[in-house]
């Protein structure tokens, strides 16, 4: 009689880690979120309680932490684009004990994948405390965060096991798109309008879905790139700045890889002294308004003797270019630019012998302030 202590075990399947296999899912839970929040006539599933709640605000905070807090980046402009709502972006342990000057009426968005973090409640304690309303983002109903928030909004994803966050960040972007296309609509902004969430929320999955399919080219980038190098840099502009950042947390976090991510027209003044021959730089570039001004940029690391990977979308990109993005809506590019990057991590780490799905010194969930 063999009783499995290891119960999740048996769902890793082919998998030898749930990193891969939740990196696998990711346009599953795409397409989750859509039948769950999308109605067929093209509505969506967002309570007017919580429109309404929202439309009083002038101001969304966004507290979150952890590759959280970096969906939340994203949501800033998905929220202040579609829904004119001016919004901030902020870590959860600052503001919990550094909290900014707040606007008269504030509304807060909490992003948790599991509903626990420490910092966070610190926050939504403090928030309640003050009487202001807030709904939580989180993948775990009944959550503490959900609990305690006026709102929660559903990811939908699964169960997340890897320590390193995947598919919970790529839902909590789409949850971001489908609240602000939401508001916007509530709102009537003329940007709402022009959205097609539906069909650009489906050519997402199908990006994705492409790029999973193409494991191979990333495993071979993190062996020839990564797999000895101490130290490497993401670069981007814009939201492919913001990517930058995720992605170089996805690197450092399971291959403890050095890894930072920059502003690339940040680089030159101070970071690019790091470089040295054969520094790793990836370049994401999905924005045709600096896609010019990123690559002068990564001339100034070539120059200096950095091995550059870029990771461009289809029509910015050349021949020369190692990973080419499907196409996707400009407010969505980082739910496709950051899957390369994922998967670099994973391979880096599996190429170096790790435990990928449990990394030194990190727990999934923190609730320790
Ligand atoms: C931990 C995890 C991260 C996660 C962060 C925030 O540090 O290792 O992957 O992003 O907590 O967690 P939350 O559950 O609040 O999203």
């Amino acid at each position: 009689f063999h009783v499995d202590d290891d119960a999740s075990a048996s769902e890793k399947g082919a998998y030898e880690f749930f990193m891969l296999k939740e990196i696998d899912e990711q346009p599953a839970v795409i397409r989750t979120l859509q039948q769950k929040y999308i109605n067929e006539d093209g509505s969506l599933q967002i309570e007017d309680d919580l429109k309404n709640a929202i439309d009083g605000a002038d101001r969304l905070y966004i507290v979150a932490a952890g590759t959280s807090y970096h969906a939340g980046l994203v949501g800033k402009s998905l929220f202040e684009k579609l829904a004119g709502i001016p919004t901030e972006v902020h870590i959860a342990s600052e503001f919990g004990y550094n909290p900014p000057l707040l606007s008269e009426k504030p509304f807060f968005i909490f992003l948790t994948q599991s509903g626990e973090t420490a910092d966070s409640r610190e926050v939504l304690d403090k928030v309640n405390q003050w009487g202001y309303k807030s709904l939580t983002i989180t993948n775990v109903p009944n959550s503490t965060l959900s609990r305690e928030a006026n709102y929660t909004m559903l990811l939908h994803a699964g169960p997340e096991i890897a320590v390193a966050s995947t598919k919970a960040y790529t839902a909590q972007m789409t949850a971001e798109a489908i609240l602000a296309k939401s508001l916007g609509m509530h709102k009537r902004t003329q940007a709402a309008a022009d959205f097609e969430l539906g069909s650009e929320l489906t050519k997402v999955a199908n990006a994705i879905q492409s790029l999973v399919d193409q494991k191979d080219v990333a495993e071979k980038m993190a062996q020839k790139y990564l797999s000895t190098s101490r130290n490497a840099f993401y670069i981007g502009r814009g939201l492919d700045y913001q990517t930058a950042i995720e992605a170089a947390l996805k690197l450092k976090e399971v291959s403890y890889v050095q890894t930072e991510g920059f502003a690339a027209g940040e680089l030159k003044h101070g970071t690019i002294s790091l470089i040295e021959k054969g520094t790793p730089v990836i370049a994401i570039i999905t924005d045709e308004k600096t896609a010019g001004l990123t690559r002068s940029n990564e001339q100034e690391v070539i120059s200096r003797g950095a091995n550059v990977i870029n990771v461009v979308s289809e029509n910015l990109a050349t021949k020369e270019d190692q990973i080419i993005l499907p196409k996707v809506h400009e407010l969505l590019t980082p739910l496709a630019a950051i899957i390369p990057a994922q998967l670099l991590a994973y391979y880096t780490s599996k190429e170096r012998g790790y435990d990928v799905d449990k990394p030194r010194n990190l727990a999934k969930s923190v609730t320790v302030e």
